[in-house]
């Protein structure tokens, strides 16, 4: 009863608070480089997303394509999806369906990315929200919240909507394990897994700070949205927008919020709206900045260990904080800042969002490995950020029947800690130098 009338009120509360502040929204142009986006048409419509189906068991509708000529393994990717999309479902109530446009390819094939036999660290796959858009938040900042998100909060009025939420990604040329497989290797990765890592990613488990301008990076800042300007050859800086994700990052040292950081940097030529005749000069203008000092102070705490936590907005508790990833020295774009710690969330429920997947442990052991958490792989930390975010967590205990044959994820080899890491890609992070396909809108 008391959860039920709280659920209403933050859904009241919600509808009234988040007002759509501009339609502007920002399209991802290739899930391999998660933080390039080019900016998309989206007037501001009524009505909800088309009801595509209610599988109350399995939320997602995920769009496959599998370029691989094998249709064992095309099949086995695609159980895989359901399986992870009934995980999901099973923590998450979804208001609206999720929709995934999903593909499964050779990396080697298609980007010339092969792998050698020396090769330790595979690009296994990545995710992203496919458009991303800017909502005023209650806090009367505007942010970039995923479609996926938006989707959920039964708005009146929303910017139009892409027919995907998530973009995903994923490399054939791996040794992955799948269900019904016997026992996984010690080379292996599950591919269970790496889709409901993806996946949250995907749902906004990412963050906004990046360096958009250097390669490799400097100086860190929120997305640096631009316009073209309308009566000029010039562009108009619209302001360093952050994600959803951003809202809860916290300096673990201070307890200061990275949004009063990003408030600052908002200051930078007077604010949004000011005019420069092109990118270089924006570029030069801001690295002879103030404001760039604290960009490279960003910098400075995402390549420091525990730097870097996330709480809720009402908190000022430090120690409940959900530390993050800043032992990468140097920092990795796409690892950095956008998991969870390694060290601290290792064998804990919270295992799911480190950069690294273990090789040689399938989800199922992970989940018992690490304490037999009972909302199985989204542990409790993650749902805590989810809920935060405004998706509406279920506290119920995920059935262990879902992930799949019992005989072989409690079969726990002898060997399972004895792991060799492998990395997953939105978690590597290619360039970005965006300015010029936003220059060129
Ligand atoms: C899905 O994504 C792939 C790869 O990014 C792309 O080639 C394809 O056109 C997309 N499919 C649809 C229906 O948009
Ligand atoms: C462009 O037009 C706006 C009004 O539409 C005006 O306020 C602004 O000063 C103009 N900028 C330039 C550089 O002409
Ligand atoms: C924001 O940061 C400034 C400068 O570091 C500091 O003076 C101010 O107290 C901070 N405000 C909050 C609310 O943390
Ligand atoms: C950018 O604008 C500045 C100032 O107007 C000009 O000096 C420079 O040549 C321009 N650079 C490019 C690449 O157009
Ligand atoms: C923060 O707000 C949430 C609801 O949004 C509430 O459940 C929680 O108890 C609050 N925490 C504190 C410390 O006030
Ligand atoms: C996790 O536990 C295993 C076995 O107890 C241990 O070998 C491993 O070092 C631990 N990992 C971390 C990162 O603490
Ligand atoms: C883990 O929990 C499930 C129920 O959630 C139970 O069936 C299973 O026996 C437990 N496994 C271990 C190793 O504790
Ligand atoms: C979730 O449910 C468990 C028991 O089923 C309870 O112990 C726990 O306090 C609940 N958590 C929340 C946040 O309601
Ligand atoms: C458990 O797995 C090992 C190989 O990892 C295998 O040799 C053994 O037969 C399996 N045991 C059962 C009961 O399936
Ligand atoms: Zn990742």
């Amino acid at each position: 009863m008391r959860l039920s009338s709280l659920l209403a009120f933050s859904l009241f509360f919600l509808l009234n608070i988040f007002r759509i502040f501009a339609s502007t929204c920002w399209d991802l142009v290739d899930p391999r480089r998660p933080k390039e986006f080019i900016k998309a048409d989206c007037p501001t419509e009524s009505g909800n997303p088309p009801n595509l189906k209610r599988d109350n068991d399995d939320m997602f509708v995920v769009t496959f394509t599998c370029t691989v000529n094998d249709q064992t393994l095309c099949n086995k990717v695609k159980t895989a999806f359901t399986t992870a999309g009934k995980l999901i479902t099973a923590s998450i109530a979804f208001k609206t369906p999720v929709t995934v446009n999903a593909t499964f390819t050779s990396f080697c094939v298609l980007y010339n990315e092969c792998s050698t036999p020396t090769t330790t660290l595979i690009t296994l796959g990545g995710a992203a929200p496919a458009r991303t858009m800017e909502i005023l938040d209650s806090d009367g900042v505007t942010r970039l919240f995923p479609q996926s998100l938006v989707k959920q909060m039964n708005l009146d009025n929303h910017p139009a909507y892409s027919s995907f939420d998530i973009l995903a990604l994923f490399n054939s040329d791996t040794n992955y394990w799948f269900d019904g497989d016997g026992p996984i290797h010690a080379d292996q990765s599950d591919f269970l897994f790496l889709i409901v890592h993806e996946l949250m990613h995907g749902l906004g488990f990412t963050t906004g700070y990046e360096d958009y301008l250097n390669n490799p990076a400097v100086a860190l800042t929120p997305y640096i949205a631009v316009t073209q300007s309308s009566n000029s050859s010039g562009i108009i800086f619209t302001g360093f927008v952050e994600m959803i994700f951003d809202k809860f990052m916290v300096i673990l040292s201070t307890g200061q919020r990275i949004s009063n950081i990003t408030k600052q940097l908002n200051t930078f030529a007077g604010g949004p709206g000011a005019l420069f005749a092109n990118s270089s000069q924006f570029i030069s203008q801001f690295e002879a900045s103030s404001q760039y000092n604290l960009a490279k102070q960003v910098m400075t705490y995402a390549t420091t260990p525990k730097a870097i936590g996330l709480l809720p907005v009402n908190s000022s508790d430090i120690s409940q904080a959900i530390i993050l990833e800043t032992s990468l020295v140097p920092y990795v774009g796409g690892s950095s800042v956008s998991h969870v710690d390694y060290q601290t969330y290792s064998n804990t429920s919270d295992f799911l969002m480190r950069y690294l997947q273990d090789r040689g442990k399938t989800l199922g052991q992970s989940i018992i490995l690490s304490g037999n958490y009972s909302g199985g792989p989204i542990g409790p930390k993650l749902r805590s950020f989810l809920s935060w975010s405004g998706y509406t967590v279920l506290n119920q205990s995920v059935p262990f029947s879902i992930i799949g044959d019992s005989s072989y994820y409690l079969n726990i080899s002898s060997d399972a800690n004895n792991i060799i890491p492998s990395l997953g890609y939105t978690c590597t992070l290619a360039t970005l130098f965006f300015f010029w396909f936003m220059a060129s809108q």
